[in-house]
């Protein structure tokens, strides 16, 4: 098991060797990840045969909750907790892809780019280490190209490829401002047609193009016959099919299967959050909570009822008025008059156990994204490349900070 002094970045043998551990470790637990404490009343099935942690859990405050969310390995849980988080937090070593000196961009590169944003395009840009020097960018999935020109900079050919026709004439008008010979075009990169845009002399590049958009360049970029490629993927969740679909043989023969709800698990952490988006999120959970105890009773059945996500106005309304509205959303019948304060404290009590609840699942969040990296990355080898897995920004620049790099 790797040890946190000293981590690579991952490659060749050791691509399938940490794949085959975390599927184990993800096999062997499924139990404990696959249940959503949100969905399940009165309790998850997995607190029959491990109490203790359940009641520990249950115990501690919303606070709690917030404080451990970013490092639930550190947690003073009773058993199996630790043991879980130890072998979760080692699975999840993954080093940083060496990084070239800052370059000396003009500052109009990054004068329309949010700041976080422009430092993940530059980290990124910066991790990329070809033995070929790439002729011409292919920006995938690539909003108004900030990364391209990014990349393009010093003159290589660009092209970017995004289907919203703003953000095409958007980025068209930016490259030309800034003297970048690039091609922006307007392509819905799952149409048939996507193949004849890629060539075997581009480079491509995907800077968190969701789930399909990105795995669909792996595909196409292999057959195409590209050199090298790097993606860093995100929203593993948006993909068309109800269940995943591996693309690497050693995925397919695994017997993990995983919906759309458990590809959602990697994207559950915060870190980017503000205060008051954080309370807005916790008022408006609280409430579906709390409405989700009144509909068991209303509808005479125990079981968790999905609600729509609702415009932020829904919490301005008083708490009964949100219950009565939603019910009629939901075509339940009205709820009669009832103690609308003490429904409503329940909902915030049950928050608090759910999101401490939550804390185990949120132990297999990274083994299980770097295990949908990895099926992405044993692909790419199986088609010829020599594949590099690792970080290139920070955790606070973006969760979503893993890269693949791959050449032939
Ligand atoms: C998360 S953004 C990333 C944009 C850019 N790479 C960046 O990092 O700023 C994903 C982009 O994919 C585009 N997109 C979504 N579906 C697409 C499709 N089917 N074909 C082409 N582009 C698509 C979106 O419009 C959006 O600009």
């Amino acid at each position: 098991m790797p040890t946190t002094s000293a981590v690579q970045p991952l490659q060749d043998a050791a691509l399938l060797q940490r794949f085959q551990a975390l599927d184990s470790f993800l096999r062997e637990h499924q139990a404990l990840w696959r249940p959503r404490p949100f969905v399940h009343y009165p309790a998850l099935p997995w607190e029959t045969e491990h109490p203790q942690l359940g009641a520990w859990l249950r115990a501690q405050s919303l606070e709690h909750a917030e404080a451990a969310h970013n490092q639930p390995h550190l947690l003073p849980a009773p058993t199996p907790f630790p043991q879980l988080a130890t072998t979760a937090h080692a699975l999840s070593q993954i080093g940083e892809l060496p990084h070239s000196p800052a370059s000396t961009l003009p500052a109009r590169f990054s004068a329309d780019v949010p700041g976080r944003k422009w430092q993940q395009i530059d980290a990124f840009a910066r991790s990329l280490s070809f033995t070929e020097t790439p002729r011409h960018w292919l920006d995938w999935c690539a909003g108004k190209g900030h990364l391209g020109r990014r990349l393009a900079h010093n003159g290589a050919a660009l092209t970017c490829l995004e289907y919203n026709p703003q953000l095409v004439s958007s980025g068209q008008q930016l490259s030309h401002k800034l003297g970048i010979r690039a091609e922006h075009i307007e392509q819905d990169v799952l149409a048939n047609e996507a193949l004849t845009q890629i060539k075997a002399r581009h480079t491509p590049v995907a800077l968190h193009a969701c789930g399909e958009l990105h795995t669909r360049l792996l595909q196409l970029a292999s057959q195409a016959g590209c050199q090298q490629l790097a993606v860093a993927p995100c929203c593993y969740n948006r993909i068309s099919t109800e269940r995943y679909q591996p693309l690497s043989t050693q995925a397919q023969a695994s017997t993990l299967q995983l919906s759309i709800d458990d590809l959602g698990l990697p994207l559950s952490e915060t870190v980017t959050a503000g205060a008051r988006v954080r309370r807005q999120r916790d008022q408006s959970m609280a409430r579906r909570l709390a409405f989700d105890l009144l509909q068991r009773q209303l509808r005479g059945v125990d079981d968790y009822l999905p609600t729509p996500s609702l415009p932020p106005a829904w919490l301005d309304k008083p708490f009964a008025e949100y219950c009565i509205d939603l019910a009629a959303l939901k075509h339940l019948p009205t709820p009669a008059s009832q103690n609308w304060q003490q429904l409503e404290q329940y909902g915030w009590q049950r928050l608090a156990e759910v999101r401490n609840l939550e804390l185990l699942r949120g132990l297999f969040r990274r083994p299980l994204e770097i295990w949908l990296l990895l099926d992405r990355a044993l692909y790419l080898q199986e088609q010829g490349y020599s594949v590099r897995l690792g970080t290139f920004c920070t955790h606070q620049q973006s969760p979503r900070n893993l890269l693949l790099l791959a050449e032939r």
